[in-house]
Formats: C-alpha cells, sequence, structure tokens
C-alpha cells in the first residue's frame, strides 16, 4: 500500500503503452515500498561505499569513469542509497551529492550513513527537475537510476548538461539495450530473442484499478546517443563491460550463463563542451 487506501498489488505486466504522467510518476513509490526488500538482496554486493557501475561487478576504483574526482563537485542522480556518493566523499576526496526521487531509498541511504559515521548530503529530487543551479558540478553520474524509469529522459539529459560546468562530465550506465529483445532470465532460456529490439512499449506493472505501479523503458542505443547529442553534449565513449570469469553471482537476468555471450550493461560517457 502506497497511501493506506489503495490496493498497490500486481494485477497484471507486461509491455503496453501507458500515459507518460503515470509511467514517469510511478518509480517513486514503487521504489519507497521496494527499497528494503532491494538493498536486502543486493545491499552486500553494493557495498556500503563503493560505485558499482553494473552486476558484471566493474567498480569506480578499476574503471576510473570519472576521471579524477579529488576536490571535485560530483552529483549522483538515482542514487539510491548513495553508496557511490559515500564512496565518492570517503575514498575518492570528491565532494559529491547524492539525489533520488524515492524518500525511501535516501532513508535507507541517512541509515548507511549512520551506521558508517559518515554524513552523505542527501537531496530527494527527480532527474528531470534538478534543484542546483547552472554549471554548479564537474561530475555528473548514475549507476542504473533515473533513466531507466522516466518516459522522457531527454528531460534528464537536459538538467544534467544544465548543472554541468564547461567541460563537465556526465557518465551513466543502464541495462544494455540488446537485452530488450530477450527474456530477463539468467538461464539458457534467457538467449532466445523473443522481442522486438525496436519495441519502445515500456515493460508495465499495473494494479487491479489500471493504476502503473512500476515502468521501465527501452531506449535502443541510437536513442541513448540521441539523448546526449540532442542535450548538447559530446560522446566521450561508449564501455560495455565483460562478465568477467569466475564471477557467479545473478543478478535479476543477469548472470555468468547470459554474461558469457551478451553484454548486459551499457555505460555512456559524455561531457559538456567547453564553449
Ligand atoms: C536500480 S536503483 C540505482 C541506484 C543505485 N545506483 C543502486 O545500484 O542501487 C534506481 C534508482 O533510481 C531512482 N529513480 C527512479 N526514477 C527516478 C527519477 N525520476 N529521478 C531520480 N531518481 C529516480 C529510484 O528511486 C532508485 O533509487
Amino acid at each position: 500500500m502506497t497511501d493506506g487506501s489503495q490496493d498497490d498489488a500486481l494485477a497484471d505486466a507486461g509491455y503496453h503503452d501507458v500515459p507518460a504522467e503515470a509511467g514517469g510518476r510511478a518509480a517513486r513509490g514503487w521504489w519507497d515500498a521496494n527499497a528494503e526488500e532491494y538493498l536486502d538482496e543486493h545491499g552486500a554486493f553494493l557495498g556500503p561505499a563503493d560505485l558499482l557501475w553494473c552486476p558484471e561487478g566493474l567498480r569506480e576504483s578499476q574503471a576510473r569513469l570519472l576521471g579524477d574526482v579529488r576536490g571535485s563537485r560530483v552529483l549522483e542522480v538515482g542514487a539510491g542509497a548513495a553508496q557511490g556518493s559515500r564512496w565518492l566523499r570517503t575514498v575518492a576526496g570528491a565532494d559529491a551529492v547524492a539525489t533520488d526521487v524515492s524518500a525511501g531509498m535516501l532513508a535507507a541511504a541517512a541509515r548507511l550513513d549512520a551506521a558508517a559515521g559518515t554524513r552523505t548530503p542527501l537531496v530527494q529530487a527527480d532527474a528531470r527537475a534538478l534543484p542546483f543551479a547552472d554549471a554548479s558540478f564537474d561530475v555528473v553520474f548514475t549507476a542504473f537510476g533515473a533513466l531507466p524509469f522516466v518516459p522522457d529522459t531527454e528531460r534528464v539529459h537536459r538538467e544534467v548538461a544544465r548543472v554541468l560546468r564547461p567541460g563537465g562530465r556526465w557518465v551513466f550506465s543502464v541495462t544494455h539495450p540488446l537485452r530488450w529483445a530477450f527474456p530477463d532470465d539468467p538461464s539458457e532460456h534467457g538467449l532466445t530473442a523473443t522481442r522486438s529490439y525496436f519495441d519502445r512499449r515500456p515493460y508495465v506493472e499495473t494494479a487491479a484499478d489500471g493504476r502503473v505501479l512500476y515502468a521501465e523503458y527501452h531506449r535502443t542505443v541510437a536513442d541513448h546517443v540521441a539523448d546526449v547529442v540532442g542535450a548538447g553534449l559530446v560522446l566521450d565513449g561508449l564501455v560495455e563491460p565483460e562478465w568477467p570469469a569466475g564471477h557467479e553471482r545473478v543478478w535479476g537476468g543477469w548472470g555468468p550463463v547470459r554474461g558469457a555471450r551478451l553484454p548486459g550493461t551499457l555505460i555512456v560517457r559524455a561531457h559538456r563542451p567547453r564553449t
């Protein structure tokens, strides 16, 4: 239940269009309701203070996709429990701020801070309307936050471009678009394409009264590139992390069986031009 009066039991799940407003609004309630369960399942792998880019296990400490952030102003959007920002502050020496649309995820972040004796600045904000001044950050990033859950990603990219200083970096990871064509199943059953890669209808879960409880949106690789370029940013590169030998951990549809054959994550690196 989200507001004490409505039945939020899942009644239907599938791929179909929903009004953009309802689809974009669903994430907040869903992550509030599922924050604890999500962190029970994945919290140990994420670590209390670490920047994990993806289920393949690529960490910022190895990848260095954000560059040298010591002394930099860094903004995390869709931060969840802010593990990435906490690591950036306590280990990498950055002045990082964590934002998320879900109060439940930010409450979990505050609990992690209390347990670790750290203080991560936490701000509740939709990544489509960031409450920060123009050109106020050197780096903005997200690991699987915000972008998959909004129908209008161009707004996120525009906001990122606005709050970045000229020359500042934008790095984000998302489910690899190729995965959309395959069942979300980590076993051999997830190796046969059953949907069109080009079908942009979101995956939607609804309650019995038709309310959208969860919506996840697909974009092709070209769509992600168009979003970045359309916001006036410069694309620096794409990273497709490979599944490491010996990495056995399953996370939803990610695991060693599919990881051996298909990419699971796409990381996009971009920057705001200097002029
Ligand atoms: C898969 S978690 C990623 C967080 C963290 N990197 C992790 O791996 O746990 C997705 C996060 O995106 C947040 N989110 C969804 N829609 C958002 C939006 N429109 N603006 C900001 N955050 C959003 C959710 O609340 C959730 O905390």
